[in-house]
């Protein structure tokens, strides 16, 4: 292949003539899978694993054989949370479905969800299809939505099934946010979601508090980035968490809590997972890496999210969550906006949109993680590949390397070394959050369906290349 220097490729077709769902076979590498890690080879037909298993030889004469040899061979991660070009805190956030799913691919990240937020009084399933409109033409990788549900009145609730039978069974609710919805809204979504093979989701914290704690640092003139952590504290996410999954035991129900950042939330979480009830608990990487000190730092308004990151206490605790399986997903809430942006709040931290960038650094820094002993690499896989997959109804084409499924696959050269910065990420942000973290691996390349999407360090893709994954829950079964 052809050496490439510049930043990024706006399309393979720039340098490569573009190949869709090549036949690949990845010979002499070591697959990892969520429960073991073994040698093998593995040989895709077009979009389909075709085979896994040792000494396979081409098919075909068209087939690329790649040596592997050193390198683990992963099933692309699938990122259950991101919000792409989402109007929010007086802005858009700044990937569209283009750059965020390039970035998706430049990680290995090869399905993106993104939330559609529903408008008032608009069917659930009209939510999703116009953002679709804006989503097909741009996507690189494949993706899926969740519907942000705002207003169920009237005749609304029922077009959840509409959603539902088109192939997206998740839907959230914010308890927070001028559009977050009433107790009684959530709960009335938690009693109906089985009938519907629906799964409600929430981003937990109390509002109230919260709002008291925001007037009140306002008032005593405390506006630095740091009373954002400190006005959303981490009793606030414990509480909500807790009244949450009291109203899915109330209603038998499931429950998947969005973002968990904080002690008493995992520790809610265990409880319930102890006496049998269906919660599933996803983090994110930032509240694996950092805790409320970055909102001592001069660029602490780059690190304003919701929740925020918590105590060190908290980091500990979401880590040991991660490693005892009570945290069943990692995703990366990406949801960044320009250093501009993030600027409006320098005298008042209400006004600093909320949010910070993810999607590319997300299965790079859970994989380092394994490198490093604090995870084993399957439970990197499992966590960021397998159980997205599993939980969200999708696990029939994604989130694991066997014949018959979708050939997402990732080379991963375990031995490199890769530091992020700016320059080298293919997001439309300004900045990261990782800048300068060093991470153990590095990617080498990355399918998307058999077609190459990502080749040390360019993205490969193409505008409009990704397709909408039609899902069926089977957490019910
Ligand atoms: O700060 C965040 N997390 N922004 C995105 C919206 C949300 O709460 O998930
Ligand atoms: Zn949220
Ligand atoms: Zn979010």
């Amino acid at each position: 292949m052809m050496a490439f220097t510049g930043r990024y490729l706006q399309s393979a077709r720039d340098v490569y003539p573009w190949r869709e769902n090549m036949n690949v076979l990845i010979k002499n590498g070591t697959i990892v899978t969520e429960t073991s890690i073994f040698k093998s080879d593995i040989l895709t037909d077009g979009e389909k694993i075709k085979a896994v298993g040792i000494n396979l030889t081409p098919e075909t004469a068209d087939t690329d054989v790649i040596d592997a040899a050193g390198k683990y061979i992963l099933p692309g991660a699938i990122d259950v949370h991101t919000h792409l070009a989402m109007p929010f805190g007086g802005t858009v956030s700044s990937d569209d479905y283009f750059a965020g799913t390039r970035a998706a691919a430049c990680g290995g990240t090869t399905t993106v969800f993104d939330f559609a937020m529903q408008d008032f009084g608009e069917s659930l399933l009209d939510t999703v299809l116009r953002r679709d409109k804006i989503c097909a033409p741009d996507a690189a990788v494949d993706y899926a939505f969740h519907v942000g549900v705002k207003d169920i009145s009237g005749d609304l609730l029922n077009t959840i099934k509409d959603a539902v039978d088109f192939g997206v069974p998740s839907f959230k609710v914010f308890m927070v946010y001028d559009f977050g919805v009433s107790d009684g809204v959530f709960y009335e979504l938690l009693s109906k979601s089985k009938a519907f093979n629906a799964l409600i989701s929430v981003h937990a914290e109390n509002k109230e508090i919260i709002s008291f704690l925001t007037d009140k640092f306002i008032s005593e003139g405390k506006t630095s980035a740091y009373y954002h952590y400190l006005s959303r504290p981490e009793f606030c996410e414990e509480e909500a968490v807790t009244r949450a999954i009291a109203w899915a035991k109330a209603n038998n129900s499931a429950l998947y809590i969005v973002h968990l950042a904080c002690k008493g939330g995992a520790e809610a979480i265990a409880q319930a997972k102890r006496e049998g009830v269906k919660i599933f608990a996803e983090t994110c990487p930032q509240y694996l890496e950092y805790n409320s000190e970055v909102y001592k730092r001069d660029d602490a308004k780059n690190f304003v999210c919701s929740p925020p990151m918590k105590n060190e206490d908290s980091r500990q605790a979401i880590i040991k969550a991660l490693q005892s399986g009570i945290i069943d997903t990692v995703a990366t809430d990406h949801c960044p906006f320009k250093l501009s942006e993030k600027e409006w709040g320098k005298d008042d931290f209400r006004k600093i949109p909320n949010g910070c960038n993810g999607v590319e650094n997300m299965y790079p820094f859970m994989l380092s993680l394994a490198g490093e002993g604090v995870i084993s690499y399957s439970r990197a896989v499992e966590v960021c590949s397998y159980n997205p997959a599993k939980i969200f109804g999708c696990a029939d084409s994604k989130g694991s390397l066997a014949p018959g499924k979708d050939a997402d696959i990732v080379i991963y050269d375990p031995e490199k070394t890769f530091t992020v910065t700016q320059e080298k990420m293919h997001s439309d942000n300004d900045h990261t959050i990782w800048e300068g973290k060093e991470l153990r691996g590095y990617l080498e390349k990355v399918f998307s369906r058999g077609t190459l999407v990502y080749d040390n360090g360019n993205f490969m893709g193409k505008r409009g290349y990704g397709r909408f994954v039609k899902r069926q829950l089977t957490i019910y079964d």
